[in-house]
């Protein structure tokens, strides 16, 4: 079983054959997402809103994606481990760029890092790519940004923003970058820069042209608790799954049903019996 690597990507763009990218944040899930054959499994930042509860990815630390990188990474046996750099972990400096994106590597066990920008956060990618850290971009909807797009909006609609983000995907090709994620733009947008450049695109919201897809674990398996955004499909609603099993539960241990004999140990017959009398003889004299 050959490890995909970031080498790899391209060869199976040639070929024509789609890339699956996951996000995932813990053991268990990368676990099933590469016994699946996931290809890429994403360590997304989206970990914020996913599993940690925050309103968006902003507040993200590089300590907590490390963290959940370490997980993910134990997990991985063929799948390409890619970690997100989270917001201002590499806008600062360049500095901070290269540090930071050598933990994922040194520290998370990731091969791979993606950063979300273009031509706005150039040098510090650049500076990444000389350190020999394979980089993988993000253009389009980046969410790091959603502030100054004024929320979660399709981007590329116009042709001024459209060329924008054609420069920017050429510009990642041209210093090194081995793939990039285009997320929420219309999908003839997602075409253009397909054909364009020779790394591979990996689509969300972006249309079936991409050389590949990804989607956030939870919300294919109908976990994330609110209603999906329109790109995406889910393959499972195991939130029912999930809140049936934990009411029966709960009913059960309130009735007295849970644990029966089946989920309990017992003292075997030989030593029960010599408990008894032990106990028989203490109380009696
Ligand atoms: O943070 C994330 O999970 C992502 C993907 C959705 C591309 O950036």
């Amino acid at each position: 079983m050959d490890r995909v690597k970031a080498t790899t990507l391209r060869e199976m763009k040639e070929r024509g054959e789609k890339i699956v990218m996951l996000s995932v944040y813990d053991y268990p899930t990368a676990r099933l997402a590469e016994e699946a054959g996931v290809d890429i499994l994403l360590v997304g930042d989206s970990l914020g809103n996913v599993i940690l509860g925050y309103p968006d990815t902003l507040s993200v630390t590089m300590d907590e994606m490390v963290h959940h990188t370490k997980a993910v990474s134990k997990a991985a046996k063929r799948a390409l481990v890619v970690g997100d750099l989270p917001f201002m972990s590499y806008q600062a400096s360049v500095a901070d760029a290269v540090r930071n994106s050598g933990r994922f590597l040194k520290e998370g066990g990731a091969q791979a890092v993606k950063v979300e920008g273009g031509r706005n956060v150039l040098k510090s990618i650049c500076a990444m790519v000389d350190s020999g850290i394979p980089v993988m971009g993000h253009l389009g909807l980046t969410p790091q940004w959603i502030h100054q797009f004024g929320g979660y909006k399709l981007r590329g609609k116009t042709s001024g923003t459209a060329r924008m983000i054609i420069e920017d995907a050429k510009t990642l090709e041209k210093v090194g970058v081995f793939s990039i994620v285009l997320e929420c733009m219309p999908w003839e947008l997602a075409k253009l820069i397909t054909d364009e450049i020779e790394i591979p695109t990996i689509g969300i919201g972006a249309g079936s042209h991409c050389d590949g897809q990804v989607l956030v674990l939870h919300d294919i398996l109908g976990l994330s608790g609110q209603y999906p955004p329109k790109f995406v499909k889910q393959y499972a609603k195991l939130d029912k799954v999930v809140a049936k099993a934990l009411q029966d539960f709960r009913r059960e241990v309130k009735g007295g049903k849970f644990p029966t004999i089946k989920q309990s140990y017992e003292i075997p017959p030989e030593e029960k019996k010599k408990l008894l009398a032990e106990l028989k003889q203490r109380a009696s004299s």
